[in-house]
């Protein structure tokens, strides 16, 4: 049973102060959460600059009749002042013509052919949401490079952003803009993304209160996966494959993870009180659901400080196509391999759709 699992496995205390004092009340969550994004940042994801004041958009070309017109594509691309000078990346926003805002989903993506071929975009126009995606290396490489926005920023050996950090401070920037327009209803932003960028889209939705919904899709080792424990990759592995996505300080845990004062859990739970979904795929082993699920398992207190559900579950890893839908952090475990499928989508919008943000 996952309770006994959690024991066992020592998890380090959600509901503690820093200075020991035991967290009970829904008031002292905003001081335990401005601890927990200190800690993730100085060990994990490195430190997120400042936002910048302002990001403008340029459409730079559209179509006013997508979709057989039922829908608005535009290529819009998003400027911000840094330290060092303005940064430019470009994004894709679709959304079905409608009387009234249509909430959104942020989605960083893998490949450059915005929207992305495998993302069911006309099902999700259909169903009345909108898409705004953008391709993360667009922002900055994914490899060692220190290019686009890794340009733009000082950054600490130790304690410095990672290429995760950079790509979710690129999420909060499109919400910045959406914010702007009329069409989209910014109080209903979902930001979402598959495996490195699910751990992206968690970073992000842990920091940035603005979205109403957190969606992680496969993202495994350091995003929804406690890493005790853990089967398939460890910090050893990511760090050795994949160090820039982090802040130097993750490597000190490689093969410590029983002593790291940090869990994902501690990720999870900064959601709280918005809504929270973490999918998996039952191949994914590299990824590991069982730990996925216990992370929503051990995240879930954050909510029920705040009186709301965690994840409504007996304990049980969920049968395969079995959403739990009902609680504020939910969770489905999907048949196949590593892959942000059609399946995945639509639990997605049922479950937007069933709690309405
Ligand atoms: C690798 C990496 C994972 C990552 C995945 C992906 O498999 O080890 O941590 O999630 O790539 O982004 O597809």
């Amino acid at each position: 049973m996952t309770a006994e699992l959690m024991q066992k496995l020592n998890l380090p205390d959600l509901m503690t102060l820093n200075d020991g004092t035991p967290v009970r009340q829904a008031s002292q969550w905003p001081l335990r959460r401005a601890e927990l994004i200190d800690l993730l940042s100085r060990e994990e994801y490195g430190y997120t600059p400042k936002a910048p004041s302002r990001v403008e958009g340029a459409i730079v070309s559209g179509d006013d009749n997508a979709f057989a017109g039922k829908a608005v594509q535009q290529r819009i691309e998003l400027t911000f002042d840094t330290p060092a000078g303005s940064f430019t990346f470009p994004m894709m926003l679709t959304y079905p013509k409608a009387d009234r805002a249509v909430p959104v989903f942020v989605n960083v993506a893998f490949r450059p052919d915005l929207p992305e071929r495998y993302c069911p975009l006309e099902e999700i126009i259909d169903r009345g949401y909108a898409l705004a995606s953008f391709c993360y290396t667009d922002v900055t490489a994914d490899g060692a490079e220190i290019d686009g926005l890794a340009v733009k920023y000082p950054v600490d050996e130790k304690t410095g952003w990672g290429k995760i950090g950079m790509w979710a401070f690129a999420c909060s920037r499109v919400l910045d803009y959406l914010e702007d327009r009329p069409e989209i209803d910014s109080a209903r932003a979902a930001v979402v993304g598959h495996s490195r960028l699910g751990k992206t889209a968690l970073w992000c939705g842990a920091q940035d209160e603005r979205f109403s919904m957190v969606i992680s899709n496969d993202s495994g080792c350091s995003g929804a996966a406690i890493t005790r424990n853990k089967v398939g990759e460890k910090i050893a592995d990511i760090t050795d494959r994949f160090p820039f996505w982090f802040c130097g300080n993750y490597r000190n845990w490689r093969g410590r993870e029983d002593e790291m004062p940090f869990e994902q859990h501690m990720l999870l739970a900064l959601v709280a009180p918005r809504l929270l979904y973490v999918c998996s795929a039952d191949q994914d082993q590299w990824a590991h659901p069982e730990n996925e699920f216990l992370g929503c398992c051990a995240a879930s207190p954050a909510w029920r400080l705040l009186r709301l559900p965690g994840l409504i579950t007996d304990g049980r890893m969920p049968e395969l196509n079995a959403p739990l839908h009902d609680g504020s952090v939910c969770y489905h475990v999907r048949p196949g391999t590593h892959f942000f499928s059609r399946t995945d989508w639509n639990y997605q919008m049922d479950c937007r759709d069933r709690h309405g943000v």
